[in-house]
């Protein structure tokens, strides 16, 4: 029998960011996975020192199952902006500053673009699973848009008031969490890995 099994509550969230450990326990849940979180397990948060969004993922997921011998769901997600050459990308937490004010963060890529070019950009989230004997699997969901400026609306968080996401009008700022989450690039992500779990009950 396949050493790597899934129980319910003894699945580690590798995150320390409250928001997403609600945003995952919440797709996650239905399933009748319950998860702990790596914070609530005092786990160490280790530095995200890959430079593609699966190798970040990889690496939070690892640490986590190693540490605490459970398998374990990291995610790691950002903004990428055609017009200059996927950034910020894997840096789209950093470029918020030491505040982690993503009013910054907006304007920063505002005033990098070309005010007459395109103006396409992509949300990008992987998550991986890993298992303590080091077996990863991962997977990328992605959704597609358009930034627009100024920024519209006060709901959801960091770049959503400048996305407007293909098909619709209003931007994720604008547009209810439960509209946003119900396909948003972490819900694709999440869609794609469920099929590669093992089975559970
Ligand atoms: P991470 O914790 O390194 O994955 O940081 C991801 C960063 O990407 C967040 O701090 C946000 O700035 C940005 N980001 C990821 N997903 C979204 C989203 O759904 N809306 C707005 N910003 C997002």
């Amino acid at each position: 029998m396949s050493p790597r099994q899934l129980e319910p509550g003894r699945l580690v969230l590798a995150t320390h960011n409250p928001g997403k450990v609600v945003e995952l326990a919440e797709l996650l849940g239905p399933h009748g996975l319950q998860v702990v979180s790596a914070g609530d397990l005092g786990l160490p948060e280790p530095e995200e020192t890959g430079t593609t969004f699966v190798a970040n993922a990889e690496l939070k997921a690892l640490a986590a199952a190693r540490a605490s011998g459970l398998p374990a769901i990291a995610d790691d997600s950002g903004l990428c902006v055609d017009a200059l050459g996927g950034a910020p990308g894997i840096y789209s937490a950093r470029w918020a500053g030491r505040d982690k004010d993503f009013m910054v963060a907006m304007k920063r890529v505002r005033d990098a673009l070309d005010l007459e070019g395109p103006r396409t950009a992509h949300f990008i989230c992987a998550l991986s699973l890993a298992w303590p004997d080091g077996h990863t699997e991962s997977v990328e969901g992605r959704v597609d848009g358009t930034l627009t400026w100024p920024p519209r609306g006060s709901n959801g968080f960091g770049y959503d008031p400048m996305f407007v996401m293909d098909g619709k009008e209003r931007s994720y700022g604008e547009i209810s969490r439960a509209e946003k989450e119900a396909d948003n690039h972490r819900a694709r992500a999440f869609r794609l890995l469920m099929p590669l779990l093992p089975p559970w009950q």
